[in-house]
């Protein structure tokens, strides 16, 4: 069984899918099945860990203080909220900046995700809904 906004990854060919809808199956690359990429919790002080300004009431923009090298990078960044029905995603290249504005007032809650490409799978999940 899968559930929604996990993220699978090919350890062969490096295909990395996310659950859009959810299914009993298991998902199959390159003949083998795919690994579910943990989230790892990074603490303040962590560079994977999600900084926030406010912009206005309903724009925020999250920003890490992480390496943007060609030997390690966030692949992207992803804002989801809690009830899950709000998903925002922005892909990255070596030398972006490691940020993300976006709109969403987001009233439950929300997290923030990041993929590294050294550091895998990395969640922010204390964040405020302002
Ligand atoms: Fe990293």
């Amino acid at each position: 069984m899968t559930h929604l906004t996990e993220l699978f990854k090919c350890n062969i060919c490096t295909n990395i899918v996310e659950i859009t809808h959810e299914g009993v199956g298991s998902l199959i690359c390159c003949n083998e099945a795919m690994k579910l990429l943990e989230e790892h919790y990074p603490t303040k002080e962590d560079a994977h860990f999600a900084q926030i300004e406010h912009i206005d009431e309903i724009t925020k923009k999250i920003y890490f203080n992480h390496p943007m090298t060609q030997e390690h990078f966030i692949e992207f960044i992803e804002i989801i909220s809690l009830d899950k029905k709000y998903i925002k995603r922005k892909h990255l290249k070596p030398n972006d900046k490691a940020e993300l504005i976006f709109k969403c007032d987001c009233k439950e809650g929300f997290y923030i995700r990041n993929y590294c490409n050294i550091h895998l799978l990395n969640a922010t999940k204390d964040m405020e809904a302002r």
